[in-house]
């Protein structure tokens, strides 16, 4: 085993292509990405294909990516990341430091971490969070400010700790069996047709439809500021139609559904509902965002578009097994809801932040 001083942490190239000459590294990250969840979460529904994470690196107006692979010899052994969005005066930066499971405890994990705070402070960022799941395990757990679930104090919550953060949410990871029968997903979407006359659901897949942009945008922007993020801190963020252009491009090569409720009078799009999955359509399917704007909660429009958009999905994606989602633990309203349609709890991650001083 080399010692700490021969670890590399190299810049990573991203290349034009995942077929160009420069795409190892780009290859090697996306392989040591997918090990260590599996590692993790002991399954492999957070993988992902090369060509369908590299749009997500391109050259962006909204946020600055940095990351290194972490290099032991000739193997590449994990992967080091900050970003640093950039809207005006943003203190923050994301984080993550993902390592092989052979090769923790070696302080390859803390010398990692300089490099993220010293970038940080670099960009005059901070104020510094990053997210990890916590698999089941017994033992001491740790509970977040907001009351609402725990995880348990393993080897990557004293690594937070060690470095000074605190926990600030945990986060649920649900699934819901796309094999089992629809009849209670058609039960609360007759329920929720029933108790919204006033809206019409309208579905599209990325890239946005323009008669949708405006609409889509805007919903998009208040995901920062109407979802609860407890102590954590994020950005104000300005959506527009370039904006969502960038969004979508970022799913060029793979599908989104987007569902939403549309206010049949004004033509206001209202709610919304993503599903996502990748070229192999036996893999699992992702629920990224969801939302009701604030002025029109209380007529279940989350319940609609979530409904309406499974049903879709079963014809989109019949091979998926499953529909991975995340929800904060203390957000009782959308819980209540995924928990109606018959998502269950599979894991937790705890969400991390440090105020630099
Ligand atoms: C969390 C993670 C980044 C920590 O990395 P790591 O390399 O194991 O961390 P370090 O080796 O620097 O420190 C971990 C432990 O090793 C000990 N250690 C540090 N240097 C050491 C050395 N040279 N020899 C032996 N032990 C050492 C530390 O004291 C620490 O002990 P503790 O767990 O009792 O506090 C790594 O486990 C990982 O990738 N986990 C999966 C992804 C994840 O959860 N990431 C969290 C941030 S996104």
């Amino acid at each position: 085993m080399n010692t700490l001083t021969d670890i590399e942490f190299r810049p990573l190239v991203i290349p034009a292509s995942i077929d160009a000459p420069d795409a190892a590294d780009f290859l090697e990250m996306v392989r040591v990405r997918n090990l260590v969840y599996r590692q993790i979460s002991g399954h492999d529904d957070h993988a992902i294909a090369a060509d369908e994470l590299l749009p997500h690196f391109a050259p962006s107006e909204y946020e600055e990516r940095n990351m290194w692979i972490v290099v032991d010899g000739d193997a590449v052994i994990g992967r080091a990341a900050i970003d640093f969005p950039l809207e005006n005066d943003s203190k923050v930066g994301f984080w993550l430091i993902e390592l092989q499971q052979d090769s923790w405890s070696r302080g390859i994990g803390t010398a990692a971490y300089e490099l993220i705070e010293r970038t940080a402070r670099d960009r005059g960022r901070s104020v510094l969070q990053s997210w990890a799941e916590h698999p089941a395990a017994l033992g001491p757990t740790l509970a977040p400010p907001t009351g609402f679930g725990t995880i348990p104090e393993d080897h990557a919550a004293r690594f937070f700790l060690r470095h000074g953060y605190s926990l600030e949410q945990v986060e649920r990871n649900s699934a819901f069996d796309l094999t089992a029968p629809f009849d209670t997903v058609e039960r609360l979407l007759a329920e929720a047709r029933a108790a919204s006359p006033e809206y019409r659901v309208v579905q599209w897949f990325a890239p946005t439809p323009a008669e949708y942009v405006d609409g889509y945008a805007w919903m998009k922007s208040r995901m920062v500021t109407d979802a609860p993020a407890a102590g954590l801190e994020f950005d104000e963020e300005t959506w527009d139609a370039a904006r969502i252009a960038e969004h979508d491009a970022k799913y060029v090569g793979r599908t989104m559904q987007v569902t939403a409720a549309q206010h049949i009078a004004t033509g206001e799009l209202c709610a919304f509902n993503e599903l996502v999955i990748g070229k192999d359509r036996t893999e699992a399917s992702h629920q990224e965002d969801t939302l009701v704007l604030k002025e029109h909660r209380g007529h279940k429009l989350g319940t609609l578009v979530k409904c309406a958009g499974l049903l879709s999905w079963r014809e989109v994606a019949p091979l998926s097994p499953r529909v991975i989602t995340y929800n904060a633990e203390e957000n009782r309203p959308m819980l209540d809801i995924n928990e109606a349609i018959g998502f269950a709890p599979i894991a937790y991650e705890g969400a991390w932040k440090k105020v630099l001083s």
